[in-house]
């Protein structure tokens, strides 16, 4: 049942992409990187899920269906603005989390459950989870939260490292020497940086290092620690003890995370 549903919601969301095909069924080259994104993520949630014992099978229908639907305005978004920048658009949480009911999404699923999806969906791309968030829909959005930050590492990586161009990442920051001493110390601290504090590209990969203490599950963690994510865009970084103290710091924060598996009562966001 759990795999027939979905099933029938990856062919909902397989033909709202298709409404931005063109007659050839080629995507635009912002929309196809998208959709590759949504495959990503649904992927490393299958991972996250394999990784921690204790959720059921509805649990984990849940989380595929919120990473599912995560970035569904972002086609819209593209085609009506031609960016991905919330701040020149509209909040691509927000507005995923109404298409799912303006597009009838998984009608069949009980009402919490959508609720709990469209929540989650609501929250994947802010600073942080709102403190009035609803208790029972937090592992849903801390799971859709995790699976998104590991994907676009990758992606950050696959750009910085010349496996990748994507004209549509635009940093609007320059590639100077050098980085904003503050921004190292923020990161340092676990504490987000933001973006209109950034001054050049190495201020925004430092930046990044934060996003260590914003993964929730063991097993996410251990994704992490397991692909090196942090060292690899460490790696893009100049020499200098201070940035490796950093690096350290993240990989520690990952380990204490990946070492609450094996006792439970240590989790990190109960
Ligand atoms: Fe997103």
């Amino acid at each position: 049942m759990d795999t027939e549903t979905f099933t029938q919601a990856r062919a909902a969301f397989d033909r709202h992409v298709a409404k931005f095909r063109d007659d050839a069924g080629t995507l635009p080259f912002a929309l196809e990187a998208k959709f590759k994104h949504t495959g990503e993520v649904c992927e490393i949630t299958e991972k996250i899920v394999a990784g921690e014992a204790r959720f059921s099978p509805r649990d984990t229908l849940v989380f595929r269906l919120c990473s599912l639907f995560h970035d569904l305005s972002r086609f819209d978004q593209f085609a009506q603005f031609k960016t991905f920048l919330d701040r020149h658009s509209f909040d691509h949480g927000d507005r995923s989390a109404a298409l799912i009911d303006e597009l009838g999404l998984v009608p069949e699923l009980p009402a919490e459950d959508r609720a709990c999806i469209i929540d989650a969906v609501r929250v994947h791309n802010k600073f942080a989870i709102p403190a009035d968030f609803p208790a029972a829909h937090l592992d849903a959005a801390r799971m859709v939260r995790d699976a998104d930050k590991l994907a676009i590492l990758r992606l950050i990586i696959r750009f910085f490292t010349g496996d990748y161009s994507d004209p549509t990442i635009k940093l609007e920051l320059p590639d100077t020497p050098g980085w904003t001493p503050s921004i190292l110390e923020t990161a340092m601290r676990g504490e987000c940086v933001v973006y209109t504090d950034m001054k050049n590209v190495n201020d925004f990969k430092l930046g990044l290092f934060a996003w260590s203490s914003d993964i929730n599950y063991p097993a996410s963690a251990a994704l992490a620690l397991d692909e090196d994510l942090f060292g690899r865009i460490r790696a893009t970084l100049p020499e200098s003890d201070k940035i490796d103290v950093l690096l350290n710091s993240a990989r520690i924060r990952l380990e204490a995370l990946r070492g609450a598996n094996a006792n439970p009562s240590c989790r990190q966001n109960p």
